[in-house]
């Protein structure tokens, strides 16, 4: 078979052209960083599980009609999803106090916040992603105003599903990135949520214990890396059967 033709790659996955005009494959990665590139590592199994964690909270929100860029799972690394535009924005939503909110205004972490807080990051490496505002957002012409109500509607109800979805399985979501594209059919463009949902880039705490079962893990050297992002599949009921594919070490017991 032919070799796709690769369009980007970034520090945890790589797009691929698709099979079709107007569709990608996006290919998950074992790598990971953290601090813009200062820290990084390889979390063996860890594209597998994000590939699997991704596509189902995808199909999920597909179903309480979130339109995402999901297409559909071709294996254990890669899916095939719709080519969009990505607006260059990290789209933060934060249930608790954690990492940069609880630095920025020493808020102790686990401390909840009075109401779900939304926050715009411009994505750009050389500045180190910084926070914006949507006057920034507006100016910069990164999303028109229009735009940016569609994106803060979707962050919010992706929020409120997401926490009752986790707190299903005993785990807290404090905080979560998501990304945006535009969508075009035709003379038609609408947002589509993109990129990935997994605990690379959600917060998520055990409920009972605040055990950190994310990339935290890896951030801030507490090790167990691999079995938190297994947990949280796990729980998820979506445990690859074997290991996932035999190119993840171990055998792992399904309960
Ligand atoms: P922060 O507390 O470091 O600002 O991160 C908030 C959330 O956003 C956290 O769940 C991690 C996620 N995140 C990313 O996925 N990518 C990033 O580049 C950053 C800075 C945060």
């Amino acid at each position: 078979m032919a070799r796709r033709r690769q369009l980007y790659e970034g520090k945890a996955k790589i797009l691929f052209e698709g099979p079709e005009p107007g569709t990608l494959v996006q290919y998950f990665k074992d790598d990971a960083t953290a601090g813009n590139g200062a820290k990084s590592g390889v979390i063996t199994g860890k594209g597998v599980l994000n590939n699997r964690i991704s596509e189902h909270l995808m199909l999920r929100l597909q179903e309480i009609g979130i339109p995402t860029h999901f297409i559909r799972r071709i294996n254990m690394r890669e899916q095939l999803v719709k080519e969009v535009e990505i607006i260059p924005l990290e789209v933060v939503i934060r249930n608790v106090a954690a990492g940069s909110i609880s630095k920025r205004f020493n808020i102790p972490e686990g401390q909840r916040l009075p109401r779900p807080i939304v926050e715009f990051y411009y994505k750009n490496d050389e500045l180190g992603d910084p926070l914006v505002s949507e006057d920034h957002i507006i100016a910069f012409g990164w999303a028109c105003p229009h735009d940016l109500e569609d994106i803060t509607g979707m962050a919010m109800r992706v929020n409120d599903f997401l926490c009752g979805l986790f707190s299903g399985i005993g785990i807290q979501l404090v905080d979560f990135k998501l990304e945006f594209g535009r969508c075009w059919e035709g003379e038609d463009m609408r947002i589509v949520l993109a990129d990935e949902i997994s605990p690379d880039n959600c917060r998520l705490w055990d409920l009972r214990t605040n055990e950190k079962l994310d990339k935290d893990r890896f951030r801030r050297d507490l090790g167990n890396v691999k079995e938190a992002y297994q947990e949280v599949a796990r729980r998820m009921g979506i445990l690859p059967e074997n290991g996932a594919g035999g190119d993840m070490k171990g055998p792992e017991t399904v309960q």
